[in-house]
């Protein structure tokens, strides 16, 4: 988990959360800018030290789920679709109305 705290508000204003299972495959979870601290850098600022962190520990695969439109901004960071091939799959279990 990696965050950047705002020092005069010590408020979190960048957030991103990353799984690993400690050999060579992680999975990213969020990136999250304030509204307010979006476009000055610090989304690809704590991605970039993710990915850092992750290519220290060894772990060579990092894997997320994208919006379509945020696509752009993983891109440049060194993200690419369906790499040879590989296509993402999901089981998801239709959550019931609550009453
Ligand atoms: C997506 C998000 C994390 C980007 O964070 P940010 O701090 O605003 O982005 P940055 O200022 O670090 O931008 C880095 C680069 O990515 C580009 N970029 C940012 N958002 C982008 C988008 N949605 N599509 C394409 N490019 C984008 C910027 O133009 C910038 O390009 P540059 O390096 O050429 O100048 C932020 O907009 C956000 O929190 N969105 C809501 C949550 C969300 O959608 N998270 C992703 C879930 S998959």
């Amino acid at each position: 988990m990696l965050w950047v705290q705002h020092k005069k508000s010590q408020k979190s204003v960048a957030f991103t959360r990353a799984t690993d299972g400690g050999v060579f495959n992680a999975i990213i979870w969020d990136v999250v800018v304030d509204p307010s601290f979006q476009g000055i850098g610090l989304g690809k600022a704590v991605k970039e030290r993710q990915i850092e962190e992750l290519l220290d520990k060894g772990i060579s695969n990092i894997a997320l789920y994208s919006e379509p439109r945020v696509l752009g901004f993983y891109r440049p960071l060194g993200f690419v679709s369906d790499p040879d091939g590989i296509r993402g799959m999901v089981y998801s279990r239709k959550q019931k109305k609550k009453k």
